[in-house]
C-alpha cells in the first residue's frame, strides 16, 4: 500500500533553502565584520584602539597589556569601616575584611620602559567579596584625565605615534593636539604642579571616572573615590630620575618593614557637578567619607603573579555600584577586553613570551 502524502507538506525547493541559509550566514558575517570595524574603518572600535596602542609601543610585546604594560602584582585586603554603607549597599562596605588582588603600573605599552617614562603611576584592584561578587577598579595618580571622550583619547594616541623615519615621537604633533583640545588644560596644569611621587607607596590613586552608588533605601548618588596613602608624599629625587627601575625595588624594600596602607575616600557629587566628564574635578568642599583601609602586604612579579591574568575592567562592579554615563567607561571596558584577549592568547600559545621581566632581567 502506498503511504498518503501529508496534506500540508511544504514544497521542496532546494535552491530556496540554500539561499535562506546563505542569507543567514551573510547577516552573521556582516554583523561580525561590523563589530570588528572592517565595514566602517573610520568608526572608533576596540581593535582600532588596540592596534594603535601596538603601533605607539614601537615593537610587539607579546603577553603584556597593551597599555600600562610595565607593572607588578600585589596582594592584601580591605578593612571596611562600615561608613561607606551610607552611600552604597554593596557588601564590600559592610564592616569586615575583603581579600584584594592588585597591580601597580606605569602607563605605556612597553613593559621595560623606564619608570620615568610617564609622570603617572596606577593602582588596579580586584576586591573578592564574600558573597562571590567582585569589584574591579583601575585608578591613576592624577585626579583628572587628559581628555573627555574616547575619540579625543584616540587622537592623542595617534599624535603620540613614533615618526616612521626617526622612530621617535614628534613633540610638535602632541603640542598641536593639546592646542586643539583645551579640555586637556586641567590635566596638564595638575601634572605641572605635582611632581611624580618618589614611590608607589606615597601616591594617591583616583577613580577619575564617576560611578553611581545606591544605598539600601534606593537613593542613588554620583561618587568618585581615591586611595589616599598613609605614607607621606615625597617628590621623585634627582637620583631616581637617572634610574630605570626604582619603583618596584622601593616597594619591596618598604614592605620588608611591614604592610602599606591607603584610605578609601568616597567623594559625593552635588547637583550640577560634572558626572560624565573626567577632565573636570569637583570642588574640594564636597562630602568625603573614609570607607576603610586598604592594606598591601606583598608583591609578586607580573609575569607569574595573580594579577597577570586579571582584566581590571572598571565596569565589573558589585550590586550597589553602577557605571555613570561617562563615555570613557564603555570604551575602557571594550579596549581592556581586547587587550586581555590578545595577551592571554599569546601567553597560552607561546608560554615563553614572559621571558623579560619588567625590571629588564631575564627570568
Ligand atoms: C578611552 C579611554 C581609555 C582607553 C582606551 C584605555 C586603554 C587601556 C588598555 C588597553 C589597558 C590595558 C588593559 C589590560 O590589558 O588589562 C589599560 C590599562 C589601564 N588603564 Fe586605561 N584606558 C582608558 C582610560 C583610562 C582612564 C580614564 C583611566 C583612569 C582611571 C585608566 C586607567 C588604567 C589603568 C589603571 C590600567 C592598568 C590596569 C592594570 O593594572 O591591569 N585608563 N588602559
Amino acid at each position: 500500500m502506498t503511504k498518503p502524502s501529508a496534506p500540508n507538506a511544504a514544497p521542496r525547493c532546494v535552491p530556496c533553502r540554500l539561499a535562506a541559509i546563505g542569507a543567514v550566514v551573510a547577516v552573521l558575517a556582516g554583523g561580525f565584520a561590523y563589530t570588528a570595524g572592517w565595514l566602517t574603518p573610520a568608526r572608533l572600535t576596540a581593535p582600532r584602539f588596540i592596534n594603535t596602542f601596538e603601533v605607539v609601543a614601537g615593537q610587539a610585546h607579546p603577553g603584556y597589556r597593551r597599555n600600562h604594560a610595565k607593572g607588578l602584582c600585589v596582594a592584601g585586603y580591605f578593612d571596611s569601616s562600615g561608613a561607606g554603607s551610607v552611600l552604597s549597599h554593596a557588601a564590600v562596605f559592610a564592616p569586615g575584611r575583603t581579600p584584594v588582588i592588585g597591580r601597580f603600573a606605569v602607563p605605556g605599552g612597553n613593559p621595560s620602559a623606564p619608570d620615568t617614562s610617564s609622570p603617572v603611576r596606577s593602582m588596579a584592584l580586584l576586591f573578592q567579596l564574600q558573597n562571590g561578587e567582585q569589584w574591579r577598579t583601575g585608578m591613576n595618580s592624577t585626579p583628572v584625565f587628559a581628555v573627555h571622550t574616547p575619540e579625543q583619547f584616540y587622537q592623542q594616541l595617534v599624535a603620540a605615534k613614533p615618526d616612521a623615519a626617526t622612530g621617535k615621537l614628534d613633540p610638535a604633533k602632541l603640542k598641536a593636539f593639546y592646542a586643539a583640545n583645551p579640555e586637556t588644560k586641567p590635566f596638564q596644569a595638575w601634572v605641572k604642579a605635582h611632581p611624580p611621587s618618589s614611590s608607589l607607596a606615597n601616591a594617591a590613586y583616583y577613580s577619575i571616572n564617576a560611578f553611581r552608588f545606591t544605598d539600601s533605601a534606593g537613593n542613588t548618588r554620583a561618587v568618585r573615590w581615591a586611595m589616599v596613602p598613609e605614607t607621606p608624599y615625597a617628590p621623585i629625587t634627582d637620583a631616581q630620575k637617572e634610574e630605570r627601575n626604582f619603583l618596584e625595588a622601593d616597594l619591596d624594600q618598604r614592605l620588608q618593614n611591614g604592610p602599606l596602607r591607603w584610605h578609601l575616600i568616597l567623594t559625593v557629587a552635588q547637583p550640577g557637578d560634572p558626572i560624565d566628564d573626567a577632565t573636570m574635578q569637583w570642588p574640594d568642599n564636597r562630602q568625603h567619607i573614609d570607607a576603610g583601609t586598604l592594606v598591601i602586604d606583598h608583591t609578586t612579579s607580573q609575569e607569574d603573579g595573580a594579577c597577570r591574568d586579571v582584566n581590571f575592567d572598571p565596569t565589573i562592579l558589585p550590586a550597589g555600584i553602577r557605571p555613570s554615563n561617562d563615555p570613557l567607561l564603555a570604551a575602557r571596558s571594550a579596549a581592556y577586553a581586547l587587550s586581555y584577549k590578545r595577551r592571554t592568547r599569546e601567553e597560552s600559545l607561546r608560554p615563553e613570551v614572559h621571558q623579560t621581566k619588567s625590571n629588564g632581567e631575564r627570568s
